[in-house]
């Protein structure tokens, strides 16, 4: 039913006949003239219905919003001083002969180009929302963004590999979704959180360079770059390095910079060590457009008279640390108020903080609620470690080291934001060396920080018995402008290594048969060693698009409380349905769910 798409009609096509289908986006009627804008996925372009032509011109009176429309006309060049700019058919109009109403809408439930509809009611109608130019672009630009990734790794040697939906649960640290099995009764499949478990048997196979475009399952807290289905580029390869999977990542990961948005990406991404990273930044996903850097000071703090300083500071848990902004000491008590409180929704108890007004001054040119606890050596330690400069402002953070990293790690991103100290560009780091353990002090025991397959580093193996604290894994993530876009790292592929890493897990030899012998086993049949990682597509669309959350980049997302509006789903099911998965609720429907 068309020749040619709208947005592709211009001036070379001038005094051609076009067949065109699309969508009313808006009529206008002009003095006798009717102008419709015709809207199809490539764009709009400008019809005119003449009154010379009375039976067209009198249906094209009765159009309205987003019904569906074939017509054929002829293109000509708009008057001049008319022409628009703004649209790739600028240039040119049609004029129609023919017009078919091919189908009638209802009134849309919002305008198309109403900025200020509702989250909700764009998922509600999704398909409606879907039309609108910046959704169709950026979904355009996904598919154009995977088919170079594909095209990378099938150039590169990687076979695209399906792995199951209904599996055994994966631990990658969120919950599973569940789904009872009807043959099996009182028994479930988890959903993947990752494929995991299947890339490594592919290595143990032999295929030595596995890719999939995969979704996963995972039942956690939603954010603006967490869904609870979201799309993994997996990647697993067989007798490579950490070195070299990262090198090729990186350059997977250029080709794609390059050919989708033109944008140059640095020829070695930079590589930071965790440690490196909490200690500058406070986090392990460090946003490097922004130039702000923790500075340590438990050293000086030690013996001051000021407990919430000296505590944390002896605490061999603790961390005394300050961040400088430059120009700060403009701020006002609100603006230090509202940091307070965002600071606070990170467990910090306060924000303590300087104003250096004028350094040369000494104690008389700075202003401070901390000031009378500190004696003046120290005062002179901090403006020196902190580089400390007339108009800045020093924020403090003491408290266990982890509540400091999360506090000053987040004002720091705040801060760079508020006060536009975020550089243009991209800025791509590794994050290396990761612990392989973190303290889980609410079931007292030792967790993954990645998963329990990830392998230890050759020279800290002792430590796994010994300081399972100290130990480092084999583990990488890709940042990129401060989101982790992707993780992964060396496996283990050592049957006894692996049983070690569950021991300290906390998960023992009958558990770890029952749930990961069938890994046990590939592994004792001469497994390659081998590592992987995984890319969180929808991030990498985010950051590509520029879009503020994932849920812009993805046809059909969830809520942030993990429901379709669009479908409504989750939803009850029948009686029958249940009683053939030997299932009962615990409250009937209706009584506040299971
Ligand atoms: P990880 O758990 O780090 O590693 O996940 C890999 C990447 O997936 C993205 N991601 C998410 N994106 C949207 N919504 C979510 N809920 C979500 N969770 C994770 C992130 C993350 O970097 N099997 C390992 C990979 C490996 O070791 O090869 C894994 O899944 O961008
Ligand atoms: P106070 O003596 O409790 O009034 O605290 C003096 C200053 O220290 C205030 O500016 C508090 O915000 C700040 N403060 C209190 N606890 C902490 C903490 N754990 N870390 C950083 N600053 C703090």
């Amino acid at each position: 039913m068309r020749s040619h798409y709208c947005g592709q009609v211009n001036e070379q096509l001038v005094d051609e006949r076009v067949e065109l289908s699309g969508w009313v986006n808006r009529r206008r009627d002009h003095g006798g003239v009717i102008f419709v804008d015709l809207r199809d996925r490539e764009g709009l372009l400008q019809v005119v219905f003449d009154p010379d032509d009375p039976a067209v011109f009198a249906r094209a009176e009765e159009l309205r919003n987003e019904w569906v429309l074939r017509v054929v006309g002829r293109v000509r060049r708009r008057p001049e001083g008319t022409e628009n700019p703004d649209l790739a058919s600028g240039q040119v109009e049609v004029l129609a002969e023919e017009l078919e109403i091919v189908n009638k809408a209802e009134t849309p439930p919002f305008p198309l180009d109403d900025e200020s509809v509702s989250e909700e009611n764009r998922l509600r109608y999704r398909y409606m929302d879907l039309r609108r130019p910046e959704m169709q672009q950026r979904l355009r630009m996904r598919a154009r963004i995977t088919r170079r990734l594909r095209n990378y790794l099938d150039d590169h040697g990687f076979m695209d590999i399906e792995t199951p939906v209904l599996t055994k649960a994966t631990p990658e640290g969120a919950r599973d979704y569940l789904v009872p099995s009807r043959t099996h009764g009182g028994k479930f499949f988890s959903l993947p959180q990752s494929p995991q478990l299947f890339k490594q048997l592919l290595m143990a196979s032999g295929f030595d360079r596995y890719y999939q475009i995969v979704r996963c399952f995972r039942d956690e807290d939603l954010r603006a770059d967490r869904q609870p289905e979201f799309t993994q580029l997996d990647i697993e390869t067989s007798f490579l390095d950490e070195h070299q999977i990262m090198d090729l990542m990186e350059s997977m990961i250029r080709d794609v910079f390059a050919h989708v948005l033109e944008v140059g990406l640095p020829e070695a991404f930079p590589r930071m060590t965790y440690a490196e990273a909490m200690r500058r930044f406070g986090s392990d996903r460090p946003d490097m457009r922004i130039p702000l850097e923790l500075v340590d000071l438990a050293d000086v703090m030690a013996d001051v008279d000021f407990k919430v300083f000296a505590g944390p500071a002896r605490d061999p848990e603790g961390r005394v640390a300050a961040l400088r902004l430059p120009g700060g000491a403009e701020l006002s008590r609100k603006a230090i108020d509202d940091y307070t409180h965002f600071v606070g929704i990170y467990g910090a108890r306060g924000l303590a903080w300087v104003k250096v007004n004028e350094r040369a001054a000494g104690r008389e040119g700075l202003q401070s609620p901390i000031l009378k606890f500190l004696p003046d050596e120290v005062i002179v330690e901090i403006l020196d470690r902190t580089d400390a400069r007339d108009g800045d402002i020093l924020f403090f953070g003491a408290d266990k080291a982890d509540v400091v990293n999360e506090a000053l790690g987040a004002l720091r991103v705040k801060l760079g934001h508020d006060h536009d100290l975020v550089k243009h560009g991209w800025e791509p780091l590794w994050v290396v060396d990761f612990p392989m353990f973190e303290w889980d002090a609410e079931e007292k025991r030792w967790a993954s920080l990645h998963h329990p397959f990830t392998s230890p580093r050759e020279e800290d193996i002792e430590l796994l018995e010994s300081d399972p604290a100290a130990c480092r894994s084999r583990a990488y993530d890709l940042v990129l402008n401060g989101t982790e876009v992707g993780g992964g790292s060396m496996r283990i592929y050592r049957a006894e290594v692996q049983q070690h890493v569950f021991s300290i897990l906390g998960i023992g030899e009958a558990e770890a048969e029952e749930k990961f012998g069938f890994l046990l086993r590939a592994l004792r049949y001469g497994c390659p060693p081998h590592g992987g990682l995984a890319f969180g597509l929808d991030r990498l669309v985010m950051l590509m698009t520029g879009a503020s959350s994932i849920r812009e980049v993805m046809a059909f997302p969830k809520t942030q409380a993990a429901t379709c509006l669009l479908t409504d789903a989750p939803a009850e099911v029948e009686p029958r349905h249940l009683r053939e998965l030997s299932i009962r609720l615990r409250k009937p429907a209706g009584e506040g769910g299971a």
